[in-house]
């Protein structure tokens, strides 16, 4: 009501158009966070909190979001885990490695105005109490920080044992806070692998493990890290018929990246083309090309990115397995073309 009466004094602009000028979170069509603070961490990283707006629920401990920024006029989304315990304010913890991350730790400031999607993901603590084992290596311990944010100051009976590798000292995340928390609390344990002086965890044999968390056996785990590290925990868990004990969150997607020669795509509705190779993504060629590319994950999970085929054929980084069905659904973040391509976005 208050609306329809606004719009009267404000066409030919929608009255939304105005309450945005007074509040950039108000948009009903876009849920947004404005940043609140930037906070800086070790080499190359920095915590990023926002408030965010009409349309976002609290997160979980361990969940991550989509955060949306623009870059040279183009809207660009990653995933980010949040970083903050449950019940405060979400934060992410960005590690710049590329184009989006290095953007977000090199230029954001208060103020500032991100696009998010709600919380998601199934990367959580258990339900009741268990001793705990996270197995964390770089940015991988975003996720778990808040977990253990969220579970060791309020949990007496929290039993958590950290085991975080990092290349030295100095890029170990959130170190300071771990020695504080590890101190204060008598269920935290912690233990630091630094790669450059111990080297990396070896996992041809559970003799690491086993100095590292005796009983690792029996604790519900979690793992994340490079892709290396969980390929390597999966296999000793189920080597060891515990695979049913570990969570494994993933940033990234191994893909092939000798897959061929590539070829012309062209995004029909959007009246665009692009050349790529055999290893960039559709939706990479198509954002390049200015195309609006659905989206989420990013990394082959979510099939937020499903296109349909019109014509042509491609190849599935993956498995290297090929598609040429017109009217299939393609997921075109781990999918590139062999040849010609036509999508119909
Ligand atoms: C569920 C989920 C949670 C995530 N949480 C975080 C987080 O808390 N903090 C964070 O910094 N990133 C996180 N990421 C990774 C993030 O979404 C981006 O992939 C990352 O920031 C790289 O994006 P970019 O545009 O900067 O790089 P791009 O230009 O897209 O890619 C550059 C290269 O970096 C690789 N890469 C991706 N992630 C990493 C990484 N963590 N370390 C090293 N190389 C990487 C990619 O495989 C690619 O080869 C998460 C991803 C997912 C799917
Ligand atoms: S963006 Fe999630 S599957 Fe492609």
């Amino acid at each position: 009501m208050a609306l329809s009466a606004a719009s009267v004094f404000t066409a030919p602009r929608h009255p939304q158009d105005f309450l945005q000028l007074v509040n950039p979170l108000s948009s009903a069509r876009q849920l947004r966070g404005v940043v609140t603070s930037v906070t800086p961490e070790c080499s190359g990283s920095v915590t990023i909190a926002f408030r965010p707006g009409r349309g976002w629920h609290a997160h979980e401990a361990g969940q991550y979001a989509r955060i949306g920024v623009e870059i040279d006029g183009v809207r660009q989304w990653r995933s980010y885990s949040l970083s903050a315990p449950a019940g405060q304010d979400p934060a992410i913890t960005v590690t710049a490695v590329g184009r989006v991350s290095r953007h977000l730790v090199e230029s954001t400031r208060v103020g500032d105005v991100l696009f998010l999607a709600p919380p998601q993901g199934d990367f959580l603590l258990p339900t009741g109490p268990r001793p705990l084992l996270m197995l964390t290596a770089g940015s991988g311990i975003t996720p778990v920080m808040s977990m253990i944010r969220t579970l060791v100051p309020r949990r007496p009976d929290a039993d958590v044992v950290l085991i975080h590798s990092a290349r030295t000292p100095q890029d170990a995340l959130f170190r300071a806070e771990l020695a504080t928390l590890a101190a204060d609390h008598d269920g935290l344990h912690v233990a630091h692998r630094y790669t450059a002086t111990d080297g990396r965890i070896d996992f041809t044999s559970p003799a690491d493990l086993d100095a590292l968390c005796p009983d690792w056996r029996s604790r519900k785990a979690y793992v994340c890290g490079p892709a290396e590290l969980l390929d390597d925990a999966s296999q000793m868990w189920h080597d060891h018929h515990v695979a049913d004990a570990l969570s494994v969150e993933r940033f990234e997607t191994a893909l092939l990246t000798d897959a061929g020669a590539g070829g012309r795509v062209v995004f029909e509705k959007s009246d665009k083309e692009a050349v790529a190779d055999g290893s960039t993504t559709l939706l990479e060629a198509g954002e390049d090309a200015g195309v609006l590319m659905p989206h989420g994950c990013r990394m082959g999970i979510c099939r937020s990115c499903l296109v349909p085929l019109r014509a042509g054929q491609i190849k599935d980084l993956r498995t290297g397995e090929t598609h040429a069905d017109e009217g299939e659904l393609i997921q075109t973040c781990i999918s590139a073309p062999c040849g010609t391509v036509h999508l119909d976005v």
